[in-house]
This record gives C-alpha cells, structure tokens and sequence, in this order.
C-alpha cells in the first residue's frame, strides 16, 4: 500500500496525500463513512459512491463477527463482495467496541471476554483470533487489537492499559505475518497509539509503534470523554513522532471542526458516526453552522435543505418537509439527513485538500472554524 505525500500547507502541519489500495486509491485527507454492520446506515452503495464521493468505508470486527458471523462473509467471498462495495474498505478491530460494553466484558492478557449485546452469548477476541476475523472479513487496512483507554483513567492504568495494548500489538504482528490475504488483494495493519491524556504515554507509544514497519498508524483513545484541548494536544505530541511517509488515522473523531483542526495538525484519515447517527436524531452539517431540523421554526421554510450543499437531496427536498419527516419518525427522513451530512463531510475534506494544495488552508481553516460552531 503507498502513499504519496503531494503538498504539505505553509504554517500549518496539514498535508495532501494520496493512498493506493487494492481496490484504489484515496485522496488524504478523507473521511471515512461508517458501515458497522457492513452498511453505511440507510445509504445505498449507488449513492456512496456517485453522490457522496466516498473514498473508502469502515466495517467493523465486533457487529460482522457476531452478525452474520464471519463464516457467512468468507462464503460470500469477503465483505466487498457481500455488501457489494468495490471501493477500499477498513475494518476497525473491536478493540473499541468492547470496550464499549462496561460490565460485560473482562480483559486479560489473553485478550477480551465478553457477552454479545445480542444475545448474552459469550465470546473471547484475542490479538491472534481478531486478525483471522479480519482477514476472513477482507477489509484493505485493518486495525490492531488493542484496548481503547477510557478519557477519564488515571496514569497508572493508561500506563498498563498501554503496555498491554503494546504486547496485543506485537501479537497481531506474528499473527499477519503467519496468515495471507484470502481474496487476492494486499491487507495492510495500522497499529493504534494509545496513551491516555498523559504526553509522556503517548511519547512512548507513538515510539514503539514506529518500530513496527507499517503502512500506516492510528491514533486512539481520544474524543472518549476527556477535554477537547487535551485531544488536541495528544496529536501535537504523537503526530511529530509518526513517520511523515504514512498516513496518519485518527480514531472516531468528530465533529467537523475537529476534523478541521485534526488535518492543521497532520492527521490523514478520520471516521465518525455522528454525520449518520446525529443526522439520524435531525441534526444537519452545513458549511454556516449547525441545524436541528426537528426546531419548530423550520416547520414553514420550504427553502431547500442546503442551498450549498453537494448531494442531490440538498436541492430536491425543502427544510420543511425534511423536518416533517423526522418528527413523523419516517425512514427517509433519516436517509436524507444521513446523506446530506456524510456529503457535507466529504465535501469538507475534499475543500481542505484543494486549500492545502492552493496554500490557503490555514486562514480558510480559521475562517471554517468560526461558521462551522454556529447554531442556525
Ligand atoms: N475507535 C475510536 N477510538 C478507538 C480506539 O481507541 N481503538 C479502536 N480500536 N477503535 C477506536
């Protein structure tokens, strides 16, 4: 897998990429749509691809082990094949999802027990089990096993958190190494910097993971309930140490304007569910600021849902009729609001891409960040 570095901004660490894959390449910075369960909610592939513009979507380990079950995707000839998306694909490891589950789950050395929020069945992913997964699953970049420290932990247990999610990662290392790409085209593993919010940790994790020779790294365990200054201050102590010859991930960030600030400050790849999951609850992106479509004042404007936006549903749908059909609880409603923010989202970073190129991205930036907080 290569990458290209094409431009890096004046006074800002931002930088321009392009990554090839197998199944092509990705311009950086990029977004990434989240398909948990190998679909991006209520979008169909059609409208990824043609309207959206997306470049590359996540599944992840935990949903498609559990449903329909690995053997299910490795009959069907991998997740490309099954969900029917040709583009890239990543697959988060489940590292983060179990984690997720509280009192249901229990790490060891080993690696993670847990009861399936399905059903209460009881599962064990190890760094050596999550790799098969992944390469049954056939995703292009997968994602190491590791365990995602919570915002609020103490420096003792993000020290041991990270020391274990260290020794999993030279697991998933021998484990790449032993087994082979099932379907034909290259998988690369990203490892993942954890730390916490301590700089020393993060320091000394950001090190070890350049040690591993990879096509890229992750960094994660932030945007997990700490305060957003202390996420911005782990990626200005990771990002100097990643090698700049790889791209750089940050892990389920964020908002638009994290993202914004997460490109000034070298990061390559993002993923998030907030343009479905808050799109779904009526919340829309624009480039002026932030609607909540369900607000009684939108009930009569029968102005289009984004006169700027890029998705056909910006101009074919008005306010008011998007709003009805989120406060009737109407399918669509979801599908519009879904759709036009994962447009917005890839129109964000395709517009931060062409500033860094034209070397305007810093004041561009700036001038974002002020409209993109604004509540409308
Ligand atoms: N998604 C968001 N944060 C994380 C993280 O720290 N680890 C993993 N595996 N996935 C994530």
């Amino acid at each position: 897998m290569d990458f290209t570095l094409h431009h890096q901004a004046v006074n800002s660490e931002a930088r321009a990429g392009s990554l090839q894959t197998g199944h092509g390449t990705i311009e950086t910075p990029i977004f990434m749509p989240v398909g948990t369960a190998g679909s991006v909610k209520g979008i169909h592939v059609k409208e990824l691809k043609e309207d959206i513009q997306a470049q590359i979507i996540l599944g992840n380990t935990y949903h498609l082990y559990l449903r329909p079950g690995t053997a299910i995707i490795e009959e069907a000839g991998g997740l490309h094949r099954f969900n029917g998306w040709d583009g890239p694909i990543l697959t988060d490891s489940g590292g983060y999802q179990v984690f997720s589950l509280g009192d249901i789950r229990k790490l060891t050395e080993e690696g993670a027990r847990f009861q399936s929020h399905i059903d209460g069945s009881r599962h064990l992913f190890t760094p050596e089990n999550v790799i098969d997964t992944q390469r049954k699953i056939g995703a292009d970049i997968i994602m190491a096993f590791d365990e995602c420290t919570p915002g609020d932990a103490d420096f003792d247990y993000a020290k041991k958190s990270l020391e274990l999610t260290q020794r999993w990662l030279d697991r998933c290392v021998n484990q790449m190494a032993k087994t082979k790409p099932l379907y034909g085209h290259n998988q690369s593993l990203f490892p993942i910097v954890q730390g916490g919010v301590y700089p020393q940790l993060r320091e000394t994790a950001a090190k070890h993971v350049t040690t591993i020779p990879s096509d890229g790294y992750a960094i994660g365990g932030l945007s997990v309930g700490e305060p957003e200054a202390d996420m911005y201050a782990m990626i200005e102590v990771v990002n100097p140490i990643l090698p700049k010859e790889k791209p750089r991930y940050l892990m389920g960030v964020g908002t638009p304007i994290n993202i914004l600030e997460g490109i000034d400050r070298g990061v390559d790849m993002f993923d998030c569910v907030m343009p479905t999951r808050n799109g779904r609850n009526g919340m829309l992106f624009t480039q002026n600021g932030i609607i909540n479509i369900k607000n009684k004042k939108w009930a009569d404007d029968f102005s289009p849902v984004d006169p700027d936006g890029t998705s056909y549903v910006d101009k074919q749908y008005s306010k008011a009729f998007l709003r009805h059909l989120i406060v009737a609880n109407e399918m669509l409603g979801a599908q519009i609001a879904s759709q036009h923010n994962l447009a917005f989202y890839l129109w964000l970073v395709k517009e931060a891409r062409r500033q860094i190129m034209a070397d305007t991205f810093k004041s561009w930036k700036e001038e974002m960040v002020q409209k993109l907080g604004q509540r409308l």
